[in-house]
């Protein structure tokens, strides 16, 4: 599949309908995902991006009955993750020479990945690749999401080619943002930004006001998964910048993990008192070992105060809790407060581990927490609605 973006320029991806597991299982793709790239087509030819190694013979194979490989001038890499970067080796092999643009971090990281010395030319923010008519604008995006990161701007086109940045994971065969369904479009790219761009927050708003700033038409942005945007495509911008200013909605997300349903019980009440305190406030509960993580961390984002439980097991806490305590630590929430909750037969640790690690990953801990023994009965139960109001009370 190839389609035209507009008439110098074509989309040469893959569509990778099957994929629902990213970055090994880190990341759930339950609508797929695509590997996107660019065929720049002037008085010089320019490459963007490849697609993921699984799919680099195909996508080298259909690139061949595009273009003779030989009239591809420069191969641009925006970012070396095998994602983008994976189908280099096959490509390169039949171009061995062609000079590859990418930033000084991207040769370290190509050269890291595949051991090959190609013909590396090192560019920096404001540097211009002239393909004749149209220049290609390189602009470093450090840390968005990788040392290497780069986006390119194509003067006359207007276009952004954005790399990870405005991505989504979803696989379809409407490319454009205009064309798909919105609420799975932002459900998408909520769950991408907060997953993958929250720990980098201060960097999006500065890259996105440096760009912005530079006051340049930009009739499409195209990044490397997911679909371009063409209608307003500066809307996914401003939805960043407001992403990137500690997001938060008027929710609240109670998570937990329960042996023998004490746990959950417990969970069900306190979101009884919440309502009871706050009936405005939205109200999601979920049992963290039967959920998707990617999607409860999506519905953490979103919250403004979230409640954690697990039993006690071992004088510790059950693992998904653990999990997800340790994926919220590296993507560094803000403006968030929370407490923990749990009940326990024996020692009780867990409430205590849990405050601790949700203070360790940078939340607001606004509450002791609440802590019963053996299964709750109508005592606890009338205990943990009062916890639920004067939690939803302090938030
Ligand atoms: Fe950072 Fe889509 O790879």
């Amino acid at each position: 599949m190839k389609f035209k973006i507009t008439e110098n320029v074509d989309w040469v991806g893959k569509i990778d309908w099957e994929l629902r597991k990213f970055h090994g299982e880190e990341y759930s793709t339950h609508r797929g995902t695509s590997y996107n790239s660019y065929l720049v087509k002037d008085e010089k030819i320019a490459l963007i991006d490849t697609v993921w190694t699984p799919f680099a013979k195909e996508f080298v194979e259909n690139l061949a009955k595009e273009i003779d490989l030989n009239k591809i001038d420069y191969v641009i890499a925006n970012h070396a993750e095998m994602d983008h970067s994976g189908a280099l080796p096959e490509l390169m092999r039949h171009i061995p020479d062609k000079p590859i643009y990418c930033t000084a971090n991207g040769v370290k990281s190509l050269r890291g990945h595949y051991h090959k010395d190609w013909n590396f030319q090192v560019v920096k923010t404001g540097d211009k690749l002239s393909l004749g008519k149209k220049e290609l604008v390189f602009v470093e995006a450090m840390m968005l999401h990788w040392p290497d990161s780069m986006m390119g701007y194509l003067t006359e086109e207007a276009i952004l080619f954005s790399n990870d940045a405005f991505g989504q994971h979803i696989a379809s065969e409407h490319m454009y943002n205009d064309l798909v369904v919105q609420s799975e479009l932002y459900e998408e790219a909520t769950k991408y930004y907060a997953n993958i761009l929250t720990p980098f927050s201060p960097l999006v708003t500065k890259k996105i006001n440096e760009v912005i700033a530079l006051n340049l038409p930009v009739n499409f942005i195209c990044p490397s998964h997911g679909v371009i945007w063409r209608k307003n495509p500066l809307q996914i911008a401003e939805k960043y910048l407001e992403w990137a200013a500690d997001y938060q909605e008027n929710q609240i997300a109670i998570i937990y993990d329960t042996m023998w349903d004490g746990t959950r019980t417990l969970a069900e009440q306190i979101s009884k008192g919440i309502k009871q305190a706050d009936d405005k406030v939205t109200v999601k509960l979920y049992n963290i070992s039967r959920s998707d993580i990617n999607d409860v961390v999506t519905e953490v984002f979103k919250a403004k105060a979230i409640l954690l439980g697990s039993p006690t097991i071992n004088k510790g806490i059950l693992n998904a809790a653990a999990a997800l305590l340790e994926m919220m630590k590296g993507l560094k929430f803000k403006n968030k407060k929370a407490a923990a909750f749990g009940c326990y037969g024996w020692s009780g640790e867990s409430v205590k581990l849990l405050t601790d690690r949700l203070s360790e990953a940078g939340f607001e801990i606004i509450s002791d927490g609440l802590k019963t023994m053996w299964q709750p009965g109508d005592a606890e139960f009338a205990q943990a609605l009062e916890f639920g109001k004067a939690f939803a009370k302090k938030v």
